[in-house]
């Protein structure tokens, strides 16, 4: 008896709290003076929107149509003091920078910016920044280009999904996440050509519980880069190239660096990358360290370097007076990584003379070049070798 008066008791608490989070209220864009003819300028209907979801005492969609929206300068949706336990921003349109004036957000850190947010989800949509003029200006040498915007960027937030989002041609980095925690990014997709310069398609910096899944990258730097202090990351699923695939780094560029620990990147496919699975590290002194990676179920096709630790990264020989790398790698897991590999060294392990890598394992790694054997190579290495290994380790 007891027990069903519970029950009963429990079930009405459930259905009153399903009720009551249920009844979400929308603002679309259009309402606020939003208009999807790409001309004129909807940055203002969209932080209203914004504004009044941020308010609302309940979970709060804002919706964006079918349309092209411009965007004329950057903008920043903030979390700070808001009342709403969610938003869901849901884009069936487009979000398009200025075409020509590249400007308009090219100073800006980030275009379209959110800064402590909780429980915020990007459902769909594209964001088309437009970056070609600004790579066209950086590759005619001019000195007066400005840097260029990230195209999305979330600081300080958490509790973050990103679902469906298109990014196009950024001016940098596409998506960035910075100090986050507690993210998810599913059937996201970047495009960008393999030569536009620093357009790295989701860039992670100090942040912890990032999982990206089923997304397909395409651009001219790196498919996703693990700067320093992140942890607990996993990728399943994704799809690079072109691109310079997928790195954990630059490390050890500062002296005192916060380390990456615990990621996990399984089921890849990288075509016509650079690299394939690569830790990079400046050739300068830091106490930043590296630890707990697994590379699982890799497949390349025609990668210029399928499986690079490279810790004496010092373009130019530039800035690394030293030329000695502090970061510390250790355990570090490739197993089942296959393919093929466009040069002769497939293997590339080039550690610190003064932290030399360890905990280094190899398994079932099979990766061939043009019909030749492929070649390993290793120096400031540890480890050990199991299963079937083409090339022969150096381990
Ligand atoms: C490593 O990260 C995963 C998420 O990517 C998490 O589930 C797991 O608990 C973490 N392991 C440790 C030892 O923190």
């Amino acid at each position: 008896m007891v027990m069903i008066k519970h029950s009963i008791t429990l079930l009405f608490v459930v259905f009153a709290f399903h009720y009551s989070s249920s009844t979400k209220v929308t603002y679309n864009v259009l309402k606020f003076g939003a208009k999807g003819n790409g001309l004129l300028d909807s940055r203002n209907a969209f932080l209203k929107a914004w504004g009044l979801a941020c308010a609302s005492t309940n979970p709060a969609i804002i919706y964006v149509p079918i349309g092209r929206y411009l965007i004329a300068s950057a903008i920043t949706f903030t979390g700070q003091g808001c009342k709403s336990k969610s938003i869901t921003i849901n884009i069936d349109g487009t979000l398009v920078a200025p075409s020509t004036n590249y400007y308009a957000i090219g100073n800006a850190q980030v275009w379209i910016k959110f800064y402590r947010v909780n429980h915020v989800t990007i459902s769909g949509g594209t964001l088309d920044a437009q970056g070609a003029p600004l790579w066209a200006c950086k590759s005619s040498g001019k000195i007066t280009c400005p840097k260029g915007a990230t195209t999305l960027g979330f600081y300080h937030s958490q509790n973050i999904v990103i679902r469906k989002l298109r990014s196009l041609n950024s001016q940098m980095f596409h998506i960035l996440l910075y100090a986050c925690n507690n993210a998810k990014l599913q059937g996201v997709s970047v495009s960008a050509p393999g030569l536009s310069p620093n357009t790295d398609g989701i860039h992670l910096t100090y942040s912890t519980g990032i999982t990206i899944l089923n997304s397909k990258i395409s651009t001219g730097d790196d498919c996703v880069s693990i700067g320093p202090g992140n942890s607990n990351i996993w990728i399943e699923k994704v799809v690079c190239g072109p691109g310079h695939g997928i790195s954990i780094g630059s490390l050890g560029w500062e002296l005192e660096e916060a380390g990456v620990q615990n990621v996990t990147v399984k089921t890849t496919r990288f075509i016509g990358t650079q690299n394939g699975v690569r830790i990079k590290a400046w050739a300068r002194r830091s106490n930043g360290f590296v630890k707990d990676v697994v590379f699982q179920h890799a497949t390349m096709i025609n990668v210029q370097n399928p499986i690079l630790i490279d810790a004496n990264y010092c373009p130019n020989n530039n800035n690394c007076p030293n030329q000695v790398s502090g970061i510390k790698i250790s355990n570090v897991v490739y197993e089942d990584v296959h393919g093929t590999s466009a040069t002769r060294v497939a293997v590339k392990f080039d550690c610190s003379k003064g932290k030399p890598c360890n905990g280094i394992k190899l398994k079932d790694v099979n990766l061939i070049y043009g019909g030749q054997p492929a070649a390993s190579s290793c120096s400031y290495v540890a480890g050990i070798a199991s299963g079937l290994l083409r090339p022969t380790s150096c381990l």
